[in-house]
C-alpha cells in the first residue's frame, strides 16, 4: 500500500493554501471520474488493475513457457516511451542486481531496442542475439514510431536468417493497435501472434496492459501480485476525500509549483529504482509540460547522486521540490561486522544492518533538504516487489491526472513530440516532407 507524508513540506506552505489547493485536487478529481475532462477519451487506465482478466496473464505465461520450451534464453523487447518504460522499470526493480553475472534469473533474459537509433547499441545487440536463442516482443501503440520500426525491421531480418521465416513467426509477437498501423497489417500478413493496446490507453499509461505485462511475464516475475497491488491503489485512489493520497500528492505539488518551485527532482535510495525515476519522469513530464506550463521532472539515485546533484540540490537555484520514495524494508539483510582493529573508525556502526546506514542518511538528507529550502513530499511503500510496485504505478498514474486537470492542461495528449519527427523525416528524405526538408536545408546552410 502506498502512502504519503507530506510533513517535509509544512514548513514551505500555510495550510490554508494547502486547504485551498485540496479543493482544487478535489474539483479536478471530480473531472477525472466523472470522465468530463479534456483527453476523457484516454481514460481507460483507471480500471485496469480491477478489469484485467486472468486470462490475460495466462496468455503471457503459455507464450513464456513455448518458448522456454524451445530454449529461448533472450527476449528482446522492442518499444519506445511509453512502450518500454514501464516494463523496464519492473524488471530492473525486481531483478537481482547482478542477475546477469550470476545468471539468476526466474525467466528469460529480457533486453530493450527500439528506444535508440544508436547504430552501435543495435549492432552490438547483434552480437549478443548471436550468442543466445531469440525471441522478440515488438509493442508500439501507433505501429509507426521510427525508432521501434527501424529495430523491428533489423532484429525481424535478423530472427528469420536464423531459424528461417516459419520458426521466426512464432518467435515474435507483437502488441499493437487493434486495427490501425504498419505493426498490425505486416503482423497480420506474417502470422505473428498479438496482444492489442486498447484505443483508450495512451503510452505512458499502459503498463498495466500487455506492454508491460506480457515483458514482465517473460521475465519471470508475478504479474497477478503487481495487478492486486495495483488493485488495492485504485480502490484506495478512487475515494473522493482529502486523505485519498492521489489528491493530496497532486495539491501539495502544484501548490509547490505555484509558489516557484518548478522542479520536482524524484528520490530514490536503491539503484534498482533508477528507472522508476525514468518511467515517472515520462508519465510526469510528457503529460504536465505543455501549453507553456508545467513542472519540470527530474530524477536522482540516492546516495549516490548526493556526490554530485546533492550540491545543487543543498544550495544551488531555490527551484527544487522533492518527492522521495522510501522503501520501509530491505528484502535483504546485511549487518556490519566489528573489526578489532577499527583503523576506518567505523565500528561504531558495528551490528547496524547496511540499511539502517541508507534510511539514516535518507533521514539526515530530508532534513538537510528542508533546511537548505527544499520541500520534501515522501511516497512509501513496505518492500521492492512485484505487489507495491504494482501500487506505485497506480498511485502515480491516478495522480498524475489529477494533478494535470489542477494543472490546466490535457494530461492525456502529446502534441510537442511530434516537432522532432517532422524535422526528422523531412532531414532523412521521407516522402510526403519535400518541402519542409528544404526549408530546414535553407536553415542549416
Ligand atoms: O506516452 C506516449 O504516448 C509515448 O511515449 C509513446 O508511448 C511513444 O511515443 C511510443 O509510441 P508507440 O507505442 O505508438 O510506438
Amino acid at each position: 500500500m502506498v502512502k504519503v507524508n507530506l510533513g517535509g513540506c509544512s514548513s514551505f506552505v500555510k495550510d490554508a493554501e494547502y486547504r485551498e489547493y485540496l479543493g482544487k485536487a478535489l474539483a479536478a478529481f471530480d473531472t477525472l471520474e466523472r470522465e468530463t475532462g479534456a483527453g476523457n477519451d484516454f481514460l481507460g487506465w483507471k480500471h485496469l488493475p480491477s478489469g484485467t482478466p486472468d486470462s490475460l496473464i495466462s496468455e503471457c505465461e503459455a507464450i513464456r513457457d513455448e518458448w522456454k520450451g524451445k530454449g529461448v534464453d533472450l527476449v528482446v523487447v522492442i518499444g519506445i516511451g511509453g512502450s518500454y518504460l514501464g516494463a523496464k522499470c519492473a524488471i530492473e526493480a525486481l531483478s537481482h542486481s547482478f542477475a546477469k553475472q550470476l545468471r539468476d534469473r526466474k525467466g528469460m533474459e529480457v533486453v530493450f531496442a527500439g528506444h535508440t537509433l544508436s547504430e552501435e547499441y543495435i549492432s552490438e545487440l547483434t552480437d549478443l542475439m548471436q550468442e543466445r536463442n531469440v525471441a522478440a516482443v515488438v509493442i508500439s501503440k501507433s505501429g509507426t514510431t521510427t525508432e521501434p520500426a527501424v529495430a523491428f525491421r533489423l532484429i525481424k531480418q535478423y530472427i528469420e536468417e536464423k531459424y528461417g521465416r516459419e520458426e521466426a513467426a512464432s518467435r515474435i509477437v507483437a502488441v499493437t493497435d487493434a486495427r490501425k498501423g504498419a505493426l498490425r497489417s505486416l503482423s497480420t500478413q506474417e502470422g505473428y501472434r498479438t496482444f492489442v493496446i486498447e484505443d483508450n490507453v495512451g503510452g505512458r499509461f499502459s503498463v498495466l496492459t500487455p506492454v508491460g505485462i506480457l515483458p514482465i511475464v517473460l521475465a519471470g516475475f508475478d504479474m497477478r501480485a503487481m495487478l492486486r497491488g495495483a488493485a488495492e491503489m485504485e480502490k484506495a485512489c478512487a475515494e473522493r476525500s482529502e486523505t485519498n493520497p492521489a489528491v493530496e500528492y497532486a495539491a501539495m505539488r502544484n501548490l509547490l509549483y505555484d509558489n516557484g518551485k518548478a522542479i520536482e527532482i524524484l528520490v530514490t535510495y536503491n539503484p534498482k529504482l533508477q528507472y522508476l525515476g525514468e518511467w515517472w519522469k515520462q508519465l510526469y513530464g510528457e503529460s504536465e509540460g505543455k501549453d507553456g506550463k508545467g513542472i519540470f521532472p527530474a530524477s536522482v539515485s540516492f546516495t549516490t547522486d548526493l556526490h554530485s546533484m546533492g550540491q545543487f540540490i543543498q544550495d544551488g537555484k531555490r527551484i527544487l521540490m522533492e518527492t522521495v520514495v522510501s522503501v520501509e524494508k530491505s528484502n535483504r539483510s546485511t549487518v556490519i561486522n566489528n573489526d578489532p582493529q577499527n583503523l576506518d573508525g567505523l565500528n561504531f556502526l558495528t551490528g547496524k544492518h547496511v540499511e539502517e546506514c541508507n534510511a539514516m542518511a535518507e533521514l539526515g538528507t530530508r532534513l538537510a533538504h528542508i533546511d537548505g529550502g527544499v520541500p520534501q513530499l515522501q511516497v512509501s511503500i513496505e518492500k521492492i516487489d512485484e505487489y507495491n510496485l504494482g501500487g506505485l504505478f497506480y498511485f502515480f498514474e491516478k495522480s498524475c491526472g489529477i494533478s494535470g486537470y489542477i494543472l490546466g492542461v490535457n494530461p492525456f495528449n502529446q502534441p510537442g513530440v511530434e516537432a522532432y519527427k517532422k524535422n526528422m523525416f523531412a532531414l532523412l528524405g521521407k516522402p510526403g516532407y519535400e518541402e519542409q526538408a528544404k526549408a530546414l536545408q535553407e536553415r542549416l546552410k
